[in-house]
């Protein structure tokens, strides 16, 4: 197996957490007592100085770096790592004061004041240049030191801005793209309710009608933020070209696709915030399944597990405390998605402010005699445990796609179910049918390999990018499994409906289906699946039988079947469209492609995945 170490000069599993000591400078007794705890509690790596930056230059041009000179070395003393942090997450008042347009513009242009965090315009030339010089001071003088061994870029980079110099840089990077309005127009289909633009000037963020406009947007949205990310980096590459960098992300964020940060993050790392305890547990830790495995894919290697919380987090609707066993269970969770650290948010519990009453493994009452900070030392023992494996990986045959484009097109689209569209459901369904199979799974998105895969998943994969379907088609041609649902193939980049009935392109013969209209379905509404004889034999075959019918709620599409390989394995109960097929199967040249056509409920999916992976 090869191995991957993601941090300089640190071989061991990583556990530890965000660490403010910035905000007990008034206190070296509880400094010290951080120490003590940290040893005892088997902690090797913290994550210091994320929200710093009026510690570190609390007016312009002052800067105060002995406070962290002292934390770095003591840490480094004790045997504790610092993952060092760049402190754009949230500015000090001076900066917003001094310079308002680094101060965020809503899509309606009013300019938001400077309150909470993560707030900033990114493509304000001043606030790049307060950044770069804070983080270059950083680098310079922690570049040699010993307990360095990776850099926390900011705090979970978020949010959107519209003010002027970001609807400048919007249409820079319109001009790029297109060259021309003709093809702008063209792409955006902006005859409609006579959007044609014939002044770049003219382009606006915020008019979501033109699905287009919207779609590149976020797509604008996402390289604004990859663009902020490497002026971040421009002085730590500089300066501590060792150093890995990283940012930390969250659980199935609609607002950026990380994929784009694949090639400038040395690596992947995320903020693991299930709400446990609240429903079933098991689907609860499905879903947190599909996020480690959905993170691992960005760089195709380990990854950290940034943050998460030893007890309660205070943010969610309800502030439950992690029932005894539960972090456990969840950090080896991560370890076994390919996490090579467990790390909390937060250390210790800040005195006042917004997240006072958060989980941290240090308490208000101080000391080790806490339930949390007991479960906590019993974890940093385990993981000594686990060295070996840090470094590896394991390889997956079943993959799924949950495509951020896909999302934000099929989403955005008016129609479906406008109420309640169901993409991210979607796929967390199928997931969890495919992980109560035991496998291993890859969660890619569509510009992914697939050719390693022998089982291909794709729920309303609706938008389809340039040469998609002819690499399923590649992929099924070979040999492997394609399971599709209803919604696949409407659309094409730039969220332009295919011409010629769905789905597009090589889809519609390795589909072998034509997929001519889809039925929304109220909340009360429901329809049936019946499986045909043929399939209640062959699943027969392997010991399953099947229910008399399942429930399909919300979409069912009406379907033909064009192959003469393709046969219905379940038609619908009811309906107009009763006796249609729901399901059907294609056999296309070595391999094979399910087309679910209904929201058929959970337990036939489990049972349709669980035929699927036993067969390939
Ligand atoms: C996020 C942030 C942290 C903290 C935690 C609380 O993940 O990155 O700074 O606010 O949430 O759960
Ligand atoms: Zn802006």
């Amino acid at each position: 197996m090869a191995r991957k170490e993601l941090l300089k000069d640190f071989h061991q599993m990583g556990y530890g957490g965000d660490y403010n000591p910035d905000q007990w400078l008034d206190r070296p007794d509880i400094l010290a007592e951080d120490i003590r705890l940290m040893k005892k509690a088997h902690v090797n790596l913290v994550s210091v100085g994320i929200f710093a930056w009026s510690a570190l230059e609390k007016e312009e041009g002052v800067y105060t770096f002995e406070w962290l000179d002292s934390i770095m070395d003591n840490l480094y003393k004790n045997g504790i790592f610092v993952i060092l942090a760049t402190p754009s997450g949230a500015r000090p008042h001076w900066l917003s004061e001094k310079y308002p347009e680094v101060l965020r513009v809503e899509a309606n242009g009013v300019r938001i004041q400077h309150i909470a965090r993560h707030n900033h315009c990114y493509t304000s030339p001043i606030y790049r240049e307060k950044v770069q010089n804070i983080n270059a001071r950083l680098a310079n003088r922690y570049q040699d030191h010993p307990a360095l061994v990776a850099w926390h870029v900011s705090n979970e980079y978020c949010g959107e801005c519209h003010c002027e110099l970001c609807q400048k840089e919007f249409r820079v990077f319109l001009q790029e793209k297109y060259k021309n309005l003709d093809n702008l127009n063209h792409a955006w289909w902006s005859s409609f309710w006579s959007n044609t633009f014939t002044s770049w000037d003219q382009i606006r963020s915020g008019n979501n009608a033109i699905h287009g406009l919207a779609l590149d947007w976020k797509r604008f949205v996402t390289k604004q933020t990859v663009s902020f990310f490497q002026a971040e980096i421009e002085p730590l590459k500089k300066i501590t070209p060792n150093i890995p960098v990283t940012i930390n992300m969250m659980r199935t964020f609609p607002g950026l696709d990380y994929m784009k940060f694949k090639d400038c993050i040395d690596f992947a790392s995320w903020d693991n915030y299930p709400q446990w305890h609240t429903g079933n547990d098991v689907r609860t830790a499905s879903e947190t399944a599909l996020c480690h495995d959905q993170i691992r894919m960005i760089k195709d290697q380990p990854f950290l597990m940034m943050e998460s919380t030893p007890s309660l987090v205070n943010w969610q609707r309800y502030s439950h405390i992690k029932k005894p066993g539960m972090n456990i269970l969840s950090s080896l969770q991560a370890i076994a998605h390919g996490s090579d650290s467990v790390m909390y948010f937060q250390w210790r519990k800040s005195r006042g402010s917004a997240e006072k009453l958060h989980g941290a493994v240090v308490d208000h009452e101080g000391s080790e005699n806490t339930r949390v900070f007991k479960e906590a030392t019993t974890i940093g023992k385990d993981l000594i445990a686990l060295q070996k494996i840090v470094g590896t990986r394991t390889k997956s045959q079943v993959a799924i796609i949950f495509d951020q484009e896909n999302r934000w097109a099929f989403d955005g689209a008016q129609g479906f179910s406008n109420e309640d569209k169901g993409y991210r459901e979607t796929v967390v369904n199928h997931y969890y049918s495919l992980w109560r199979n035991g496998v291993n799974i890859d969660v890619i998105d569509e510009t992914c390999d697939f050719s390693r895969y022998s089982v291909l998943s794709a729920p309303l994969l609706y938008l389809i990018k340039p040469g998609v379907s002819k690499r399923i088609e590649e992929f099924v041609a070979q040999g492997g499994t394609f399971v599709a649902t209803y919604g696949l193939g409407y659309v094409d980049q730039n969220d332009l409906c295919a011409l010629g009935g769905f789905p597009l392109g090589e889809l519609r013969k390795v589909t072998g289906i034509w997929d001519e209209e889809i039925d929304t379905l109220t909340q009360e509404q429901h329809n049936s699946a019946l499986a045909t004889n043929d399939f209640i034999k062959e699943v027969s075959k392997q010991g399953i039988s099947l229910n008399n019918d399942y429930t399909i709620k919300r979409y069912c599409s009406l379907i033909h079947r064009e192959s003469e390989k393709c046969k219905a394995l379940m038609n619908y109960g009811s309906d107009f469209y009763k006796g249609r097929p729901c399901l059907t199967v294609n056999e296309y040249k070595k391999g094979k492609c399910y087309y679910i056509a209904a929201e058929i409920e959970q337990d036939f999916l489990d049972i349709l995945y669980h035929t699927i992976i036993t067969e390939s």
